[in-house]
């Protein structure tokens, strides 16, 4: 395996597939592992890694992960599932380890990269599973352009014929990116801001 990738909203279905892949990355195996976020909810690339609640109302106990902020009201892409405002904690210490490479992916390029699937292998992707299609696409490109062959592994993780409004206002031009301004991301995380931080040293190298 060479490259193993899924789209994040809470974490569980790229840990699902991820996380044995992971071990092996931990025990000397040089694995690629990309989660992929939206760029109007980019938990693992630009929140921090503190300490949080895990829901809106602050049920849950503190928990160590990235977030956005508790209170975070992502924009309304059509990802829906791709609009939680935190990571899960493994997921995220993971990532504060080197051991997953993050990356946001913007609206437009999911829906395009979707519709290349969908052309190409007959069926059709939900717009979360598209954010990891794009990066497999960009992956497949990068290894064709060094001239290597590489296995990608990514999570399918479900179709879009729940989604297929989302289709149509792609196709009649109607869908825009967003990235969150630096302004938002600030009033996000002003909640948490006096709230314990968890370590960020490394436990390991790898
Ligand atoms: C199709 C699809 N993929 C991925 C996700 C992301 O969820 P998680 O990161 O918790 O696996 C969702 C969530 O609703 C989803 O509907």
């Amino acid at each position: 395996m060479d490259v193993v990738i899924g789209c994040v909203g809470g974490g569980s279905n790229f840990a699902g597939l991820s996380f044995p892949f992971v071990a092996d990355k931990i025990h000397g195996a040089d694995i690629t592992i990309i989660p992929v976020e939206p760029t109007s909810c980019p938990t693992l690339t630009r929140g921090p890694f503190v300490y949080d609640h895990g829901d809106t109302a602050r049920m849950t106990p503190l928990l160590p992960m990235h977030s956005l902020g508790h209170a975070f009201v992502p924009a309304p892409i059509h990802a829906g599932g791709l609009r939680y405002h935190g990571m899960a904690p493994l997921v995220s210490q993971a990532t504060v380890e080197g051991l997953l490479a993050p990356r946001a992916v913007h609206q437009l390029r999911c829906y395009e990269s979707a519709v290349t699937w969908a052309r190409i292998e007959g069926f059709i992707p939900a717009p979360e599973t598209a954010h990891a299609i794009a990066v497999v696409i960009d992956e497949a490109n990068k290894a064709r352009e060094e001239g290597k062959e590489k296995v990608i592994l990514f999570s399918w993780s479900g179709h879009g014929l729940m989604d297929l409004s989302g289709y149509d206002s792609y196709f009649q031009g109607k869908l825009s990116d967003f990235a969150l301004p630096e302004e938002d991301l600030r009033r996000g995380l002003e909640p948490i801001k006096d709230l314990p931080k968890p370590s960020t040293a490394k436990t390991g190298k790898w």
